[in-house]
């Protein structure tokens, strides 16, 4: 089972889209997929279309109240969600008076071993905190989500640097990529910054870019996955091609390869 988070302490940057379409896409290609979120602002969960009522959520999960297969709802693009609700925020306070919080989430994993191929644990916009803590305490990689706009470069190395001081710093031993979003190809200044991006990281950046598309606003509006919603749009193939490359394998496998920057989509 591979945990994948998607991590950036900037909000708006495409972290909740990479993970509901992600998950679509790999869903797609025949895996069993869990989609957790961890952000109190629940986006992910209003994304596929879930309102969780009165039924368990994250909180019930990361509280102790219930397990993570209790808290499962079978959602839109055959994707399994344990969804979230504002009430997530109270883990917070709550969390002062435990121990060890931060491990909540890695053993409620543990009760799901051999159900699902790949977990994907959707972030709140932020680096500190004991949400996201259990995300990078219970993932194998978090997945930084840059947004290819003004200063993507410089906000890219320092949420890099600041997620890799806290696994520095704690016993978390996540790999960490970066991920490039909101990729306009038709601006110069776009194509310039993921040269910039892939000149700096490397191998850690996915060659796969993820385009900006109308059809991702309007998947996320209808409460599905961008595959159901149109399977021959760019979004369906860009995150057909991010699935592929995450089942690829981690990042010792991808270390070594070729450096030289990748043509741009479309071209
Ligand atoms: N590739 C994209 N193309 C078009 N709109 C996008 C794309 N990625 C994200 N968005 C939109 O940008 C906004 C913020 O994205 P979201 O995934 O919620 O960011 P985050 O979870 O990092 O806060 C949302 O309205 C979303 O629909
Ligand atoms: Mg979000």
């Amino acid at each position: 089972m591979q945990i994948f988070s998607f991590v950036n302490q900037k909000g708006g940057c495409g972290k909740t889209t990479t993970a509901i379409n992600l998950a679509g896409a790999l869903s797609a290609q025949g895996r069993r997929v869990l989609l957790i979120d961890l952000d109190p602002q629940a986006h992910a969960t209003l994304g596929l279309g879930c309102d969780p009522g009165d039924g368990p959520t994250t909180l019930d999960v990361l509280s102790g109240s219930s397990s993570l297969s209790e808290a499962v709802v079978a959602v839109a693009g055959g994707i399994d969600l344990v969804p979230a609700a504002l009430s997530l925020g109270e883990f917070e306070e709550r969390a002062e008076h435990s121990l060890r919080p931060e491990q909540a989430l890695t053993h409620a994993l543990r009760g799901l071993e051999g159900d699902y191929d790949e977990v994907l644990l959707d972030c709140p916009p932020r680096a500190d905190g004991v949400l996201t803590a259990n995300a990078l305490r219970a993932c194998d990689t978090a997945i930084l989500v840059v947004e290819t706009g003004a200063f993507a470069l410089q906000g890219a190395v320092k949420a890099l640097s600041i997620f890799e001081e806290i696994r520095a710093c704690g016993d978390s031993r996540f790999d960490m990529r970066v991920l490039a979003t909101l990729f306009d190809r038709r601006t110069r200044f776009a194509r310039d910054m993921l040269f910039a991006l892939h000149s700096r990281f490397g191998p850690l950046l996915f060659e796969s870019v993820i385009r900006t598309s109308v059809r991702l606003r309007e998947a996320a509006a209808c409460g599905v996955p961008v595959q159901i919603l149109d399977k021959r749009s760019r979004a369906t193939n860009d995150f057909a091609a991010l699935a592929s490359e995450c089942l690829v394998g981690s990042t010792d496998s991808v270390r070594g390869k070729d450096l030289a920057p990748t043509p741009l989509p479309g071209e």
